[in-house]
């Protein structure tokens, strides 16, 4: 079986300025002979900045939401031509901060994949159970329904990653254990296997949550882990790059 590419992703979140291009030009320079793909995605402001000030470096860019249509009324939003004009080449979709936040349901992530792809961009799809749904024994059926819901038909032979994040484990120091992780991540793989065939096993599952430097070595050697999505973490160049370089 051919394992697909891993991919780190750093997800800076609601951080950063003009002055934090340097933190992503650190990382360009530090990320040397990885095996990995490395992306950073920061605010959509810092999109054109970092894509330039990162041309011709080995890590990609990234936003971390787009709006399901192209253009339109829709004040505030950002569209995925807009996203990918500025030059970025993946897009995380579904976070558990925007499914809570904003309320977005497994179809609405459906119509921003579609969007993704109808302008290039890779998607990196979220899914995740909270503490309550896995204290209840349902994780594996929350995240499989989601994986149902937010992965549409045409992404078929397309490069797209899942994520999982347990929403329990962002952003608290908490992660599941290599078990735990490999069950969710088992049944992923299954559920994209049935959906897309053949063309699952090149689809990385990443895992996200609390991944740091001290936990991504034994997190990343997990079965069926093909890279993590790194929010806290990836905000520093030094961090970030212990994470890649234990892939
Ligand atoms: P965290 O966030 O690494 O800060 O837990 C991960 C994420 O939300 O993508």
């Amino acid at each position: 079986m051919n394992s697909p590419t891993p991919l780190i992703a750093g997800n800076w979140k609601m951080n950063g300025l003009a002055s934090s291009i340097a933190e992503a030009k650190a990382v360009a320079q530090g990320v040397g002979a990885t095996s990995a793909r490395v992306a950073i995605c920061p605010p959509s402001i810092l999109v054109h900045r970092m894509s330039e000030a990162l041309q011709g470096t080995k890590v990609l860019v990234g936003g971390q939401d787009v709006h399901a249509d192209d253009s339109g009324a829709f004040t505030g939003d950002i569209s995925a031509e807009m996203l990918a004009d500025a030059g970025a080449k993946l897009v995380i979709l579904g976070h558990s901060e925007r499914r809570e936040a904003y309320r977005e349901s497994d179809e609405l992530v459906a119509r921003k994949v579609l969007a993704a792809l109808r302008h290039g961009l890779e998607p990196i799809v979220c899914v995740g159970e909270t503490i309550d749904q896995r204290k209840a024994g349902e994780a594996l059926k929350v995240v499989t329904g989601q994986v149902r819901g937010s992965l549409p038909p045409e992404l078929n032979g397309k490069a797209f990653a899942v994520a999982y994040e347990p929403i329990w484990a962002i952003g608290t120091g908490l992660t599941p254990n290599n078990l735990q992780i490999e069950e969710v991540h088992g049944a992923i793989r299954t559920t994209l296997a049935e959906m897309f065939g053949e063309a699952a096993q090149r689809v990385p599952i990443l895992y996200g949550g609390s991944v740091k430097p001290s936990n991504a070595a034994e997190i990343l050697h997990a079965c069926e882990v093909g890279g993590a999505l790194v929010g806290g973490a990836s905000l520093k160049a030094d961090d970030f790059l212990a994470i890649v370089r234990a892939v």
